[in-house]
C-alpha cells in the first residue's frame, strides 16, 4: 500500500506551544503516509516535548542548533535540508515563530531553515486567544499569506489556558489532508464533482428509523481525494460521525428524499457524479408523530419505495457527464454490478462484497472491482479508501479524456 506522501521530504518544525504534544501525532501520520520527515524544533519546544520523542519516530537526527559543536552536520543542514525538503510544516508556530518568519529573522535552527527554504511551507498557528487576536499576531500572518505561505485558521473553543476562542491547533489528521492537498498534483482542475456518501435515515416514530451500517468513509475519502486533485467538490451525505472535510462544500442530509432533493439541486451543473452513499429503498409509509409504545405480539411496517436517484440521473446525464454508482453486494457481484450498471445507464459501477471485516461499511480499507459498460472489469487489491478513492478517479480521467 503506497502512502500519499511517498518519496517526499518534508521538514516539521515544532515551536514551544502548549500544542507541541500534537506534532507527535502528526510525526507518525506523515511518516505512516510514506514520507520520509526531519524534525527542527525550537529551543522552547523542548521544554514541552523531547526531542527523543522526534528523532525515535523520525529515525532522523532532530535539529535544534545550528552551532551545536557535538554535531558537526548541523552548521550546514539549514542548507540541505531546506533544499532537499518538498514541504515544511509548522505546527505549532507560535506567535514568537509567526513573527520571526514574517519579518525575515533568523536567530535560531527553524527561523533559518525557513528563510532557506523554497518549497511550500503550511504555517499552523497556535496561541492564546487574545494573542491570536493581537493586531500585531493578525498583522504577521497576513504578511505570511501575501508571501505566498499557506496559513491553517487555528480551531476555536475552550483552550489549555482557559479561554474560549479561536487558536487551538486543528487535528493532526486535518493538518495532514491539507499537506496532501498542497502537495497532491492538481489533474481535475477546473472539474466539479458530486459525491454522495453515508447511509440515509427513514424514520418510524421520532426515536426509531431504518438504516444501514454504512459509515460514510468511502464517499468522504472519494471526495477529499477529488479536492485535493484540484476538483470543486460538493459532498452530499447522511448521517455520519465523519467531519465536514476541509475545501468542501458538504450537505447534511437525513433521509432518502432529502438526499435525492440535494443531489438533483447540484447535478446539472456537476461534470462527474460518484454516489457511494447506502440509500435506503424503502421507508416507512407513515412516520408516527409520536413514539409507538409496546403492544401487540407481532407488528406489521407499511413500507413505500423510495425515489431512485441513481437511475433518475442516469435518464438525465448528458453525453459530457460522468455517472458512477457503487454495488454493495453479498452475493453474485458481477451479475448484480453489472446489472445496476446497464439498467441505470452508468459509466462506471464500484462493486464490493460487503460482510469482510477490511472490506465495505465502516472498515477503513475496502476490495473493490471496477465494471466499465464495455464489459470490462478491474479487480482492485484491498487498499485504504483514500487509494481505492484515487484509483476510481484515475479511471474517470483515462476515460473523460
Ligand atoms: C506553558 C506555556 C505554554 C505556551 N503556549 C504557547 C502557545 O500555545 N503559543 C504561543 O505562541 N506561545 C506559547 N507560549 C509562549 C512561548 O513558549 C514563548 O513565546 C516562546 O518564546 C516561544 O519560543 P519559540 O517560538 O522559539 O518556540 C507558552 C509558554 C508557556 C510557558
Amino acid at each position: 500500500m503506497t502512502g500519499r506522501l511517498q518519496d517526499k521530504q518534508l521538514i516539521l518544525g515544532v515551536c514551544g506551544g502548549i500544542a507541541a504534544y500534537k506534532s507527535v501525532q502528526l510525526l507518525r501520520l506523515m511518516t505512516q503516509q510514506g514520507a520520509r520527515v526531519r524534525v527542527v524544533m525550537t529551543r522552547h519546544a523542548g521544554e514541552f516535548v523531547a526531542p527523543l520523542t522526534f528523532e525515535a519516530l523520525s529515525g532522523e537526527p532532530v535539529c535544534i542548533d545550528l552551532f551545536d559543536r557535538t554535531d558537526r552536520d548541523a552548521s550546514i543542514r539549514h542548507i540541505d535540508w531546506a533544499q532537499e525538503a518538498d514541504a515544511a510544516v509548522i505546527a505549532p508556530a507560535t506567535a514568537n515563530l509567526v513573527a520571526k518568519l514574517a519579518n525575515g529573522t533568523a536567530d535560531d535552527a527553524l527561523s533559518t531553515f525557513l528563510l532557506a527554504m523554497i518549497c511550500p511551507v503550511l504555517v499552523c498557528p497556535s496561541m492564546n486567544t487574545h494573542m491570536y487576536q493581537h493586531p500585531s499576531v493578525q498583522r504577521n500572518l497576513d504578511r505570511l499569506k501575501s508571501d505566498g505561505h499557506m496559513v491553517l485558521e487555528p480551531g476555536a473553543g475552550q483552550l489549555a489556558c482557559g479561554t474560549v476562542g479561536p487558536g487551538r491547533l486543528p487535528e493532526p489528521e486535518q493538518i495532514l489532508d491539507r499537506l496532501i492537498s498542497r502537495l497532491t498534483p492538481k489533474d481535475l482542475a477546473g472539474k466539479r464533482v458530486l459525491v454522495t456518501a453515508g447511509p440515509t435515515r427513514e424514520f418510524i416514530d421520532p426515536v426509531r428509523f431504518i438504516s444501514n451500517p454504512s459509515s460514510g468513509k468511502m464517499g468522504f475519502a472519494v471526495a477529499a481525494a477529488a479536492e485535493h486533485r484540484g476538483a470543486e467538490v460538493t459532498l452530499v451525505t447522511g448521517p455520519t460521525r465523519l467531519s465536514d472535510p476541509a475545501g468542501i462544500q458538504t450537505i447534511r442530509v437525513v433521509s432518502a428524499r432529502e438526499m435525492a432533493g440535494a443531489v438533483f439541486d447540484h447535478f446539472e451543473a456537476a461534470d462527474i457524479i460518484i454516489k457511494t452513499a447506502a440509500v435506503s429503498d424503502y421507508s416507512p409509509r407513515e412516520t408516527a408523530d409520536h413514539k409507538i409504545k409496546k403492544g401487540a405480539e407481532e407488528m406489521s411496517l407499511a413500507l413505500q419505495k423510495n425515489i431512485d436517484i441513481l437511475r433518475t440521473l442516469g435518464g438525465r446525464k448528458r453525453p459530457n457527464q460522468f455517472l458512477a454508482g457503487f454495488a454493495a453486494e453479498t452475493r453474485d457481484l458481477r451479475e448484480n454490478a453489472c446489472k445496476k450498471l446497464v439498467e441505470k445507464n452508468l459509466d462506471m459501477i464500484v462493486g464490493n462484497l460487503v460482510g469482510n471485516p477490511d472490506s465495505g461499511f465502516s472498515a477503513d480499507t475496502n476490495r473493490v472491482t471496477l465494471f466499465f459498460p464495455n464489459r470490462e472489469k478491474e479487480p482492485l487489491e484491498i487498499m485504504d479508501k483514500a487509494s481505492v478513492a484515487h484509483r476510481i478517479l484515475d479511471r474517470i480521467m483515462e476515460r473523460l479524456s
